[in-house]
């Protein structure tokens, strides 16, 4: 790494400890009458790939549809963050909607990229410090969706909290409002929030963006088996498993399943001999939601988890906001 990035990897995902909890979360997720896997299981290095292939697909709009209010409403962006801000990018990913911002001038005097796909952010932060060789570069690989454990030494001034990308969706709604509640505990009145939400829409819209005809939304989701079968020693077989996802009117939310094609045992070691889940053919395992908000729904959540002074911006069709908050006195 170029000399001053430094990548600290608090989440190790082969460290015994780690691994023995990820084992467990996954057991248990299997286990349940409504089988489960958690969402932070799709990015291993392939499924970050993955995903940012999904955003590049015409049916994802919400990449896109970002980028559009982004560029629309770049003067009262900049207003909003200031000057010296530490800008702290919450699951970065390829860290280019940061680059972008600072290709548009906005740029912080110290950037944290956190991710829980180590390696791949690694390799972005490397990439993006070859670009801009002025502006610290800090990587955390870490699962802050558990814990948001930031360096001891990391400023409390001017921390403007970047989470774009509507990845609050992928929390029920209280889990949302419990984590920005724990990112306002972690800020000052000098920084803010700035976080991108996707908005209630037209269902066939939202079930085209989530199953897409090329099928990488369907590879994104079953990669996460092989995933699975890496952490847990399982046996899952990938053809025998189908992408299943479709907007949920009444929960408003996007809910992706992975369903057996036929009757089948999934097996894993464990310490003492090993256990297995039987699924009946058309059974599915639950991998992720994706809430969808109106505008006034999340303004609400945003004051009622500890911000004020909210703005928000949305395109054109109303189908994506940004919203800037500070922290409440
Ligand atoms: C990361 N997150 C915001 C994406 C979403 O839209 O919920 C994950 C995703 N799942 C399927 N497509 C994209």
């Amino acid at each position: 790494m170029p000399n001053d990035v430094k990548l600290l990897q608090i989440l190790d995902w082969d460290s015994p400890r780690q691994n023995a909890r990820l084992r467990d979360e996954l057991a248990t997720g299997l286990l349940r009458p409504q089988a489960y896997i958690a969402p932070k299981f799709f990015y291993d290095a392939l499924g970050s790939r993955l995903f940012e292939a999904i955003t590049e697909l015409p049916e994802y709009y919400p990449t896109r549809t970002e980028a559009v209010i982004f560029r629309d409403f770049l003067p009262a962006i900049r207003d909003g963050l200031g000057e010296n801000f530490t800008l702290i990018d919450l699951g970065c990913g390829s860290c280019a909607k940061a680059g972008k911002l600072f290709h548009a001038g906005v740029l912080p005097r110290r950037y944290v990229a956190v991710d829980i796909s180590v390696e791949f952010l690694r390799d972005s932060l490397q990439n993006l410090k070859r670009e801009f060789p002025a502006i610290d570069m800090l990587g955390l690989g870490l699962d802050f969706t558990e814990e948001l454990r930031l360096p001891d030494d990391l400023p409390l001034e001017r921390r403007v909290y970047f989470y774009p990308g509507s990845s609050i969706g992928n929390f029920s709604p209280p889990d949302a409002g419990r984590f920005l509640t724990g990112l306002a505990a972690r800020m000052d009145r000098s920084g803010g929030l700035l976080i991108g939400v996707d908005l209630v829409k037209d269902k066939a819209l939202l079930d085209a963006a989530y199953d897409d005809p090329l099928g990488v939304t369907a590879a994104f989701n079953r990669n996460l088996l092989r995933h699975v079968n890496a952490r847990l020693d399982a046996d899952f077989a990938i053809g025998d498993w189908q992408h299943v996802a479709f907007y949920n009117i009444e929960s408003a939310r996007i809910e992706m399943h992975l369903e057996a094609r036929r009757a089948l045992t999934v097996s894993w070691p464990e310490e003492n001999g090993s256990r297995s889940r039987s699924f009946a053919k058309g059974e599915r395992v639950h991998t992720e939601n994706s809430w969808k908000y109106s505008p006034d729904g999340f303004a609400t959540l945003l004051g009622n988890a500890g911000f004020t002074e909210i703005q928000v911006w949305t395109d054109p069709r109303r189908w994506f906001a940004l919203f800037f908050a500070r922290k409440a006195a």
